[in-house]
């Protein structure tokens, strides 16, 4: 063999060991190619499963939330129903002395109108006696359980409050606030007061009668003894007195027979009472004498139906108006009366306020004129107002004085409606 043979077949070995290297090469390239799309088709469908997944928990999540809100508006709207609902006051004041929440009963018990501004409590309540209990709670933590206070007269319906308030505190425990509750004790007052009066003028009936029944026997005896003895057959020096004994035995004949009346139990022939008629009836009755004097009596107002007892009833009004037109004849005013009534359907009551133009009642008065005996008056028995208010108190009423917008006395008498 030549060197060019050797030559050449040197140079085939080298191209077919060129091609083998090339063949392996393709081969490795082709194979890494198919791995490398097996493993892109299975990564391609790990994402998928990913991203479903993903949208699956998002679409969850997002049901959760809508979940949450709503159950959320659900408890605020609930809450807030709550404290519009409640019949007791209810008043949420930071530390810093800010209103945070007044529902209506607060504003309705304060008298305060619906759009009242937010500010302090101490300017927004415009109640003294409630905004020392709230300062009390918050000055020194602690909770105040129904405490009683007392509101000025006249200001609004209300005369006492039962107050809690209870201190706010955060999570770690700090002082935050209080939250006041009070509720309108006026009618829980005014019915233990009832009760008081019905009691008290039951004792003084039962203390009373036994000894007014043998004062009244004693005193017939001596009217009777007054009566035998004939004044012409004693000389002209005495006739004066056994006259005298006479008109005081029947006098005070007339003063115990009235007491009598007053104290025993009162019984009450109920039945449906048209108390307009029944105060135009009266006003009838003694308007003769107001219009004697100049004057007159006015009966004016919506009256409620009531159930009572008609004679009794008819008694306290004369009584009522009979003192008007004397305390004004009494100080030579010209009796201008007027009898005008409400009617509160929310509370079931009916109230006849009687006013007059006269010299009114004395403050220091007010408490006594109730009372059996109390007189100003030079022949006054001074039983007509107690046995008014008998009378008011056993049909579960009550009656008071204060003063007309003239000056004079106004006696205010409130019924309970049927
Ligand atoms: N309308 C009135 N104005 C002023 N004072 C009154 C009026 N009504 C009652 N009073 C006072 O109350 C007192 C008691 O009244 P009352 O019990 O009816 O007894 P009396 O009429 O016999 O004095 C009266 O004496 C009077 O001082
Ligand atoms: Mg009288």
């Amino acid at each position: 063999m030549n060197t060019n043979a050797l030559a050449f077949l040197g140079l085939t070995g080298i191209v077919g060991a060129l091609a083998g290297l090339l063949m392996f090469a393709t081969l490795r390239i082709f194979s890494a190619a198919r791995q490398r799309q097996q493993s892109g088709r299975a990564g391609g469908a790990d994402s998928d499963t990913l991203s479903v997944a993903l949208e699956d928990a998002i679409v969850r999540l997002r049901a959760q939330e809508r979940a949450t809100a709503a159950r959320a508006e659900a408890s605020e709207r609930l809450s807030g129903e709550i404290i519009s609902s409640l019949t007791s006051g209810l008043l949420v004041v930071g530390l810093d002395g800010h209103v945070r929440i007044m529902n209506p009963s607060a504003r309705r018990l304060l008298d305060l109108p619906d759009a009242s501004p937010a500010g302090n409590y101490h300017d927004v309540i415009g109640e003294p006696a409630l905004s020392q209990t709230i300062d009390e709670c918050l000055s020194n933590g602690r909770a105040i359980l129904r405490r009683t206070i007392h509101l000025p007269e006249g200001k609004r319906a209300a005369s006492r409050f039962g107050v809690t308030v209870s201190p706010l505190f955060d999570g770690a425990g700090q002082l935050h606030g209080a939250v006041c509750l009070f509720t309108d004790l006026t009618a829980v007052q005014q019915l233990e007061e009832q009760l008081r009066l019905k009691q008290s003028l039951a004792t003084v009936g039962e203390l009373t009668a036994g000894i007014a029944h043998e004062f009244r026997n004693g005193l017939a005896t001596i009217h009777g003894y007054g009566r035998l003895i004939d004044p012409a057959a004693l000389p002209p020096n005495f006739r004066p007195y056994i006259e005298g004994i006479r008109a005081e035995a029947v006098s005070l004949g007339e003063i115990v027979t009235n007491f009598l009346n007053f104290a025993k139990p009162a019984q009450l022939a109920l039945s449906d009472v048209d108390l307009r008629m029944l105060c135009d009836r009266v006003a009838e009755d003694v308007r003769t004498e107001a219009r004697a004097l100049g004057g007159d009596v006015t009966v004016q107002g919506e009256f409620g139906p009531i159930q009572g007892d008609e004679v009794l009833l008819r008694q306290t009004f004369s009584n009522l108006l009979r003192n008007a037109i004397e305390a004004c004849s009494g100080a030579s005013i010209t009796p201008q009366v007027t009898v005008d009534s409400t009617v509160d359907t929310k509370r079931g009551t009916c109230t006849v306020t009687i006013d007059d133009n006269g010299p009114g009642v004395p403050e220091q008065a007010r408490d006594r004129i109730f009372q059996p005996f109390f007189t100003s008056k030079k022949h006054g028995t001074g039983l007509g107002l107690a046995l008014v208010q008998k009378i008011v108190v056993s049909h579960n009423g009550r009656v008071s004085v204060g003063t007309s917008p003239a000056g004079g006395a106004r006696l205010q008498v409130v019924l309970p409606t049927i």
